[in-house]
């Protein structure tokens, strides 16, 4: 008997292959569950299941509760789906993932602090309590819970048992929160995360082809989008990241998109820049050479993350190479980052 996950309440369904547990199934479609362990014991993968029947398998009484078994939960990482098909609450109705309840106040500390350009800081926080569980893309608000206003950065690294999360901040003169960030800020100072929000997150399991343009710290939510997809099965078109850099020394994460682009065939990696020559690469703003690189946009979903201005003028551009509305994703509170 073949096996499927349905996905509720969209309807989605996944092949479930001999062996396979609901998490790898999941995974060898590009749908990210987090998890931890992925062996029983810490609860990260716990899933509503609305329908069906599957085998526990193995797992500690404290990564699953009574209560949880009697309303339906289970651990992902080890249920084997028993019957044909397995319902588990996935989506919410308009298609995102099921967004997890934002925290507030979480304790962290600063345990690197690194400037990667001339103008952004890169902050590398470790949670003292309960981590902050996020979807890729999404972001959070970084204050001090005293005389430092909390403002919104998107999260740059996958989500990680460690709790840890990785801000890019933008230098701002005008604003009290990245000038704090930058010159006052220390390693092993303590700051205060409220999170997750957002919903820059779109389907990284789709199969269309996936383009993604950033500018600036931009490149933090198009960071984590695309290692977690690239990483954890996603992305299984065609797939390529275009970043937007004034000079060379303001490109970042150049390392990690090499080695994406090494690594995955199926992913390319190139940066333009709008204020230095480029000898053999691109030059120029995205919206101004996006038809020379990408000519027909029409069946792409595409991933747009920095200031308004730079948004808008993508996707202006992209509507004009056939991007169609529903498959534009963006991320443009940088106006806010102060
Ligand atoms: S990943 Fe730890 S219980 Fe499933």
């Amino acid at each position: 008997m073949s096996k499927k996950i349905r996905l509720m309440p969209s309807g989605k369904e996944v092949a479930v292959a001999e062996g396979d547990t609901v998490l790898s199934a999941l995974e060898r479609h590009g749908y990210f569950l987090p998890n931890n362990c992925r062996a029983g014991a810490c609860g990260e993968c716990k899933t509503k299941v609305c329908g069906g029947e599957f085998d526990q398998g193995f797992i500690l009484d404290m990564a699953l509760s009574k209560a949880d078994r009697e309303n339906g939960h289970g651990l992902m990482c080890m249920a084997k789906p028993t019957s044909e098909v397995l319902e588990i609450e996935w989506e919410t109705e308009n298609n995102l993932p099921k967004l997890f309840p934002p925290q507030e106040n979480v304790s962290h500390i600063v345990t690197e602090k690194r400037m990667v350009t001339g103008n952004i800081v890169k902050l590398r926080l470790r949670s003292i309590a309960k981590p902050i569980r996020f979807w890729p893309g999404q972001y959070v608000t970084l204050g001090n819970n005293n005389d430092i206003p909390a403002r919104p950065y998107s999260i740059a690294n996958i989500p990680n048992s460690d709790g840890e999360i990785i801000l890019y901040i933008t230098k701002m003169e005008s604003g009290t929160t990245s000038v704090w960030a930058h010159d006052t800020l220390s390693l092993g100072d303590r700051v205060t995360l409220n999170g997750p929000y957002g919903t820059f997150i779109g389907d990284a399991a789709a199969d269309t082809p996936v383009l993604c343009l950033a500018s600036g710290s931009g490149l933090a939510p198009i960071t984590s989008l695309a290692s977690a997809a690239l990483l954890r099965g996603g992305f299984r078109n065609k797939a390529s990241v275009l970043f937007s850099a004034r000079t060379k020394e303001d490109l970042f994460e150049n390392g990690l998109f090499s080695f994406l682009d090494a690594k995955f065939r199926n992913f390319k990696y190139n940066y333009t820049l709008t204020r230095e020559d480029n000898p053999g690469g691109l030059t120029g703003r995205i919206p101004d050479i996006l038809d020379k690189v990408y000519p027909d946009l029409s069946g792409h979903s595409l991933y747009i993350a920095g200031s308004p201005e730079f948004v808008d003028a993508c996707v202006a551009k992209a509507k004009r190479l056939g991007a169609k509305d529903e498959l534009i994703h963006c991320e443009g509170f940088h106006a806010q980052q102060s």
